[in-house]
């Protein structure tokens, strides 16, 4: 087992940053109830309302536009059994969403489904593009929302959420984006893009696990997921993560970076996928030619389980994934890459590869030499790959 390890799973979950990890001590001593009138919740108060700020003028939002959840699932779930339980005798009572969403999202609306309404999902292709077309015949006065990710967490295909969103408006429905993967990855100005709903995570962005955030545009109406006590202006009940909204919040100044970061990722990400398509045979790039993360490569190995890739890489002192990391233990393959149309066999051959703003060229050689070993190997003990024909 390798003693160096270099990180290139940055969608599953990113290092938290230096900013935070310092700060984190002295925060610590401010451990009151945010609640509380007396003087120990006043730190814990302040460092709600100045992540709140700062993380407001950052997404282009009003502070009070911003709720914290404990992640970008909650959030999820929020807005899509939070508009339903709103709406549901309206009269609108259809959904739109993608096949390749998040499970936090594509399980809300089956749990929606077993109430009755009906959910459209939309087609993306292997090109990366969501079909449209049926986007504009499902919209109709039935629809009560449409749910589309800003950015795939496996491909990293980016989805035109200003257009459709802008559609959904003409129709009266309400529009949510999916948000977590475009953080700190794309500049995000959420009243440009028109949305009401949009969700994030900080663990997604180098803070801490178990913090999220819902942004819902001023006048939406929604029953809340989490009935408790008033915190969140009574949109979520129960004491807030102080702490980890505070780490969330340092990190907003950081979003200032996030031009010049996509840059040097998308810079490393072409370096990596020119290397890897001259240097290793039977190698496609999913989604190669559509608008995507610059940080994301998501690869088709021919003849290569990318479980035992993985595991063989991991050995060798490289985090990578498969798929998404909450499907990891799981032999089915990925959902997400069967819904863009590749096989399972073609799924199961895959990789992701996903970079972050401390990795450099160095590292990305290094890998690169190493995949290069690691899959020649592999590809000679598989039974199934091509035998070379022996002319007698
Ligand atoms: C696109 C997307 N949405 C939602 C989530 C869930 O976020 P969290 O882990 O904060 O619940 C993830 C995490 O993998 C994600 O990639």
């Amino acid at each position: 087992m390798s003693t160096t390890r270099t990180y290139f799973d940055h969608n599953a979950t990113t290092p938290i940053s230096e900013v935070v990890r310092l700060a984190i001590p002295q925060a610590l001593e401010s451990w009151g109830n945010p609640s509380s009138i007396h003087w120990e919740g006043r730190g814990p108060k302040t460092f709600l309302r100045e992540a709140r700020i700062k993380l407001a003028s950052m997404l282009g939002a009003a502070p009070l536009e911003l709720i914290f959840t404990s992640g970008g699932s909650e959030a999820n779930n929020a807005v899509i059994k939070g508009v339903y339980f709103e709406m549901k005798d309206s009269g609108r009572n259809e959904y739109i969403t993608s096949r390749v969403e998040h499970p936090s999202v594509l399980k809300a609306f089956q749990f929606l489904q077993t109430q009755g309404v009906k959910v459209h999902y939309l087609d993306v292709n292997r090109s990366g593009e969501i079909d449209l077309e049926n986007y504009n015949k499902c919209l109709s006065e039935k629809t009560a929302l449409v749910s589309i990710m800003y950015a795939n967490n496996e491909t990293g295909a980016i989805f035109p959420v200003k257009q459709m969103a802008a559609l959904a408006k003409q129709r009266g429905a309400l529009f949510h984006t999916d948000a977590v993967q475009a953080l700190g990855k794309i500049s995000l100005d959420l009243k440009d893009l028109g949305v009401d709903f949009a969700s994030f995570s900080a663990h997604k962005f180098y803070a801490l696990k178990g913090t999220g955030l819902l942004y819902s545009r001023r006048g939406t109406e929604w029953e809340p997921l989490i009935h408790g006590g008033g915190q969140e202006r009574y949109r979520r009940g129960g004491t807030e993560n102080a702490l980890g909204i505070y780490a969330f919040g340092l990190m907003a100044e950081k979003l200032q970076a996030v031009p010049l970061e996509a840059k040097k990722m998308s810079d490393l990400r072409n370096h990596f996928e020119d290397r890897v398509l001259k240097e290793i045979d039977r190698v496609t790039v999913n989604h190669s030619k559509a608008l995507r993360l610059a940080n994301t490569s998501s690869l088709i190995l021919s003849d290569v389980d990318g479980e035992t890739l993985l595991m063989s890489l991991d050995m060798k002192g490289f985090a990578v994934s498969t798929g998404a990391a909450c499907s990891s233990g799981n032999p089915e393959p990925s959902p997400t890459l069967l819904a863009i149309g590749l096989s399972r066999q073609e799924a199961q051959n895959s990789l992701r590869v996903s970079f972050g703003w401390s990795n450099d060229r160095q590292q990305v050689d290094r890998f690169v030499e190493v995949l290069k070993t690691v899959v020649a190997r592999l590809r000679s003990l598989n039974p199934n790959q091509d035998m070379p024909v022996n002319h007698v």
